[in-house]
């Protein structure tokens, strides 16, 4: 993504708050995908291994469920692992239409879902999901549109935006439509809180990607040296609180404003929301879905839910 004044006016605002702010979004450059699914294959990062069973152990189910010659609409594909076992086993898809905000690691991915599945019409659309975006229209006019959001993304949204966002991926699914979710629940602090900070000190790397990012393309000039990664799980409020802690009393600049930061101080870079399944069925229902099916792991580490339109 290419800077403009907008977005660096937006991240301005998000700094100049009490608690410094830094949106999630800007953690994916092609450095920060790459380091997004290096995370993906951590021993502690429970999430992708167990999302993968369960859409395999669960798969002849949830092709039953999306249909035949449906659109499949994904929300932040990456690197559209989790979409390749939908793919193996939807014969009859009109399409697959991956959306993503990093660019390159979008048109590559799309490129290797090209090779190994020929006959899908493969549309990908670079955007910003939480904003307007039009979808290209396939080839073949499909029966149904199906949003696909793996990966418990939905978690990195406060209530009201989590919300907001269901309301958009219901109007997307239009009559018919359906929405397949990733969503993580609620479990014992010391997994999820690994599972954040792992031994390898990858996730660190890609929190700390962040500030690179935005020196490079939102004319930013943070010293990465001098911050450090710190992540907790807020039981009370299930949410994991993902920062950087600045190492010392130092100044930074965005465009053309200037930041005091003290040491110690943090920049909210991250919250991974975990849900109850009653809690997260209540937000699907408030916001026009019907709880079709949920399936989850033996150990209730993480779910997959197919929602339907009302
Ligand atoms: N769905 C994949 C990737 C999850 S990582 C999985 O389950 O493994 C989150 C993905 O969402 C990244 O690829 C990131 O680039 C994308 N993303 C995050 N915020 C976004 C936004 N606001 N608009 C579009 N894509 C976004
Ligand atoms: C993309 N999202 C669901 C990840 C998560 O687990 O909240 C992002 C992430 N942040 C740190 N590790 C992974």
């Amino acid at each position: 993504m290419t800077s403009n004044t907008t977005e660096i006016e937006a991240i301005v605002e998000g700094l100049s708050g009490p608690q410094k702010e830094i949106s999630p979004k800007y953690f994916y450059d092609e450095r920060g995908s790459r380091l997004f699914d290096d995370i993906t294959e951590l021993p502690e990062y429970y999430l992708t291994n167990t999302e993968l069973g369960i859409m395999r152990d669960n798969i002849a189910e949830v092709v039953d469920l999306v249909g035949k010659q449906a659109s499949l609409i994904e929300f932040g594909s990456g690197s559209s692992l989790k979409t390749r076992i939908l793919l193996e086993h939807l014969s009859e898809l009109a399409a697959y239409v991956p959306v993503d905000i990093s660019e390159e690691h979008l048109h590559a991915s799309a490129q290797k879902i090209r090779d190994r599945f020929p006959h899908v019409d493969v549309l990908p659309v670079v955007a910003d999901f939480t904003q307007a975006f039009a979808l290209p229209k396939p080839m073949v006019m499909p029966v149904r549109n199906v949003v696909y959001f793996p990966g418990s993304t939905i978690g990195n949204f406060e209530y009201d935006a989590a919300m907001e966002l269901l309301r958009v991926m219901h109007h997307e699914a239009g009559d018919g439509g359906a929405l397949l979710i990733g969503v993580d629940l609620q479990k014992d602090t010391r997994v999820i809180e690994d599972a954040y900070n792992d031994s390898a000190g990858v996730t660190a790397e890609f929190n700390l990607n962040v500030l690179q990012h935005l020196n490079r393309d939102y004319a930013a000039d943070f010293d990465v040296d001098e911050y450090t990664h710190s992540a907790n799980y807020d039981e009370d409020k299930g949410r994991v609180v993902i920062t950087l802690v600045s190492q010392a009393d130092q100044t930074f600049r965005v465009g053309n404003t200037e930041f005091s930061i003290a040491s110690g101080e943090t920049i909210l870079t991250e919250y991974s929301h975990k849900y109850t399944l009653e809690g997260f069925s209540a937000m699907a229902e408030a916001t026009g879905f019907t709880v079709e099916k949920v399936w989850t792991d033996a150990k209730q580490l993480f779910s997959v839910q197919f929602l339907s339109r009302t």
